[in-house]
């Protein structure tokens, strides 16, 4: 289950990414991923709901299949976030006739009559949920004769072995270095001084840049062996940036910036912390494959799938009724 609010996971579907594993997959889940979800739609179908659906990155690709094949079903995509994908993504509703989202809708109380939906799918998602009222809601609202299709995290796959592989390390950047302090201190020697020529030859100036530097270095050791090494560039740089000569001379609202980059790396660490929690393990999948079979589907589909290099990137399941 998410241990992240719905507000959390709005402030980070408001950003312009598609999915939030945006170095694996830039512009959306592709090659055999893509093609893993369109051999679950090739049946005739009328309503197909993606749950936890996020900036609706399986809603597009569902979408752009059905358009291809010239099939008229609707798509409708939900999230417990506050989600608005056709406006954070600047896509034109009237582009997208049959595709819908619904924000602030937990998958464990759907706004779907009995029997009404014909396949339900979602990516990275379901793992999120309370997986026995979720499963008990998704059967209640799928018809008689319907599929259900998931991608999950498992523990062993790639993604949640990577991702976690450095949390320590951000957390070190974060809670021991936290070079942002240094930062807010010598914002607060600057003042409201805005020629950096005056400025950058006061002693205890020169004092906190070397502090900063220091800081620097040690996170740098860092950086030469995490990978990837964005998230901890996106909390530096800013920083760097607003107190370099032009911000200063400029008066850049530094203390805004510095704020920005520390809630920046702390969203990311509990990203990180929650999708270790979500993950599911070989237990917990064949606890969940029970818990489908309880609601009448068989799982037809139950396996490792793999990306580009990667032999686990998650778990596949399809289940039919
Ligand atoms: C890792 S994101 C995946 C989003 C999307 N499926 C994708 O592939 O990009 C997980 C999503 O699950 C959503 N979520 C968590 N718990 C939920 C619940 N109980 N019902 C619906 N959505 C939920 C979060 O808001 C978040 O958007």
């Amino acid at each position: 289950m998410s241990m992240l609010s719905a507000a959390q996971w709005s402030t980070l579907w408001s950003r312009k990414t598609i999915t939030t594993l945006e170095s694996l997959f830039p512009e959306n889940y592709d090659l055999n991923i893509a093609e893993f979800w369109q051999q679950l739609l090739v049946d005739d179908c009328q309503k197909i709901v993606d749950l936890a659906c996020g900036n609706g990155a399986l809603s597009w690709l569902v979408s752009e299949y059905l358009e291809k094949t010239s099939a008229k079903a609707q798509v409708i995509g939900l999230d417990a976030a506050s989600i608005d994908p056709f406006t954070t993504l600047n896509k034109d509703p009237e582009a997208y006739p049959m595709v819908k989202f619904l924000g602030d809708v937990p998958m464990e109380d759907l706004p779907f009559d009995s029997s009404s939906i014909d396949i339900a799918v979602s990516q990275y998602g379901l793992e999120y949920a309370n997986l026995p009222q979720a499963i008990a809601e998704i059967a209640r609202v799928l018809k008689p004769r319907s599929k259900m299709g998931f991608i999950v995290h498992n523990k062993e796959s790639t993604v949640v072995k990577g991702s976690t592989q450095f949390l320590q390390e951000h957390k070190i950047i974060l809670n021991e270095i936290r070079i942002h302090e240094l930062f807010l201190q010598l914002d607060q020697l600057i003042g409201k001084n805005r020629e950096f020529r005056k400025i950058s030859g006061k002693p205890k100036i020169k004092k906190q840049m070397i502090a900063i530097n220091a800081a620097s270095d040690r996170i740098q050791k860092i950086i030469a062996v995490v990978s990837p090494e964005s998230e901890i560039q996106r909390y530096c740089i800013p920083m760097f940036n607003a107190f370099s000569e032009v911000s200063i001379n400029k008066g850049v609202n530094r203390k805004g910036v510095v704020q920005a980059s520390i809630d920046g790396l702390a969203d990311y660490i509990n990203r990180i912390e929650d999708l270790q929690a979500a993950a599911l393990s070989n237990n917990d999948i064949a606890g969940l494959v029970n818990l489908i079979e309880k609601e009448g589907f068989k799982v037809t589909e139950n396996r490792v799938i793999g990306y580009k290099k990667s032999s686990n990137i998650g778990t596949a399941l399809v289940a039919t009724r």
